[in-house]
């Protein structure tokens, strides 16, 4: 059945009702068919290669061809229906989890038995760390800092841990902007990682799978580490012309020696949970059927203990290697605002969204 003029307004309006972010592939579908049901097939000059966002926007209306307008209001209605349909049923499927913090757009976080639970909440991204979630991260470690929880646990919510810095987050950025984009992305950054130096309790990652960049960086900053047998390590920063963040260019060296430490952050080996557990950077590793039992049954135990004995003792452990630590942070944060603006780490992001987009 042809869809009307009415039900592709409709479907334009029920699109600006969706509460969550239907993905860049998707966004850019609905891009397409909308060009190609109002103005018939592609008909702009083709952009430059740099840029990259127009760039894939053209890709996607071109790639339409010559289907007819009225075949591209139809395709259009039915997807922004799927979209409206996906998102009903997630809202009915979703249970009101006990002990949930109110206020958060990218992070499940939560209070329960003395643990509070920061969990990465962008599964369809990978649990991919966009400025948004920097900002909520640094938000849920002030809170759990101070609230009654004797030990927080950050973790992810999918088949990732997380898959590290956003890459969005360096598009959609004018040249005249880029300057700015370095120096306000490299104080978020140190800002982020000084919360995870001064968190003053126990924190623990449970890392449930594949974990990419910061959030395999900072994890040299956390107390306890436990792993799924599926998760793997990896820090490609000289693949994406970047450096290593997170204390890991001092931290790594002293967890797994400077050998390893090299082929990790240097030339972005990656590593398998049980390649991380012998070189130090993981506690224990679990097989994936029993992880989660296993490891949220011994959290509970350990959250038991006497609070204060465990938050004092954490504090004096770090407390040896705080100040350098925050002079890490600080030196790392100020090459990467550096390397940001560099060709080569340019080239790298364009060669990311070129590789998606021609998917
Ligand atoms: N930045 C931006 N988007 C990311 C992302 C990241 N770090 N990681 C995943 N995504 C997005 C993908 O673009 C895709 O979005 P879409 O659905 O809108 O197209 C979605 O998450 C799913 O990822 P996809 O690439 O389709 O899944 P995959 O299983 O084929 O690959 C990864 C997963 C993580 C290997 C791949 O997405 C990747 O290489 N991401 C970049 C990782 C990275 O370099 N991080 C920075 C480290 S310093």
């Amino acid at each position: 059945m042809q869809s009307s003029q009415q039900d592709f307004e409709k479907a334009q309006e029920q699109l600006k009702l969706l509460k969550n972010d239907p993905g860049n592939e998707t966004k850019l579908k609905l891009y397409a068919l909308f060009k190609q049901a109002t103005e018939g097939p592609c008909n702009a000059p083709k952009p430059g290669m740099l840029d990259f966002v127009k760039k894939a926007k053209w890709d996607a209306w071109n790639s339409l061809g010559n289907l007819s307008q009225d075949n591209a209001r139809q395709k259009y209605t039915e997807l922004v229906s799927s979209l409206v349909s996906a998102e009903s049923a997630d809202q009915k499927e979703a249970p009101p989890e006990e002990g949930r913090h109110d206020g958060y757009e990218t992070l499940l976080v939560t209070t329960k038995n003395n643990i509070t639970k920061i969990m990465f909440n962008r599964p369809d991204k990978k649990n991919a760390i966009n400025h948004k979630m920097y900002r909520e991260i640094i938000k849920a470690l002030e809170e759990a800092g101070k609230n009654d929880s004797t030990i927080a646990v950050i973790t992810g919510n999918g088949d990732y841990y997380s898959s590290g810095n956003d890459l969005n987050n360096f598009t959609n950025i004018q040249p005249g902007d880029m300057e700015k984009m370095a120096k306000d992305g490299a104080v978020l950054l140190r800002e982020f990682v000084d919360h995870f130096i001064d968190f003053p309790k126990p924190l623990f990652a449970v890392v449930n799978g594949p974990a990419i960049g910061i959030c395999v960086t900072v994890l040299g900053l956390c107390d306890v580490v436990y792993a799924s047998d599926r998760a793997t390590f990896h820090t490609p920063f000289s693949q994406l012309g970047q450096s290593p963040e997170g204390c890991s260019s001092y931290l790594f060296p002293k967890i797994m020696g400077l050998a390893k430490a090299n082929e990790m952050l240097l030339f972005n080996k990656k590593l398998t949970a049980a390649e991380a557990c012998a070189q130090g950077l993981v506690t224990e590793v679990f097989p994936e059927r029993t992880f989660q039992k296993e490891v949220w049954a011994r959290l509970e135990a350990y959250a038991a203990l006497p609070k204060n004995c465990l938050a004092m003792s954490k504090q004096l452990l770090r407390s040896m290697d705080k100040e350098k630590l925050h002079e890490v942070n600080s030196r790392e944060c100020e090459l990467l605002q550096e390397r940001w603006l560099s060709d080569e780490c340019v080239n790298a992001i364009v060669s990311f969204f070129q590789k998606k987009a021609k998917l």
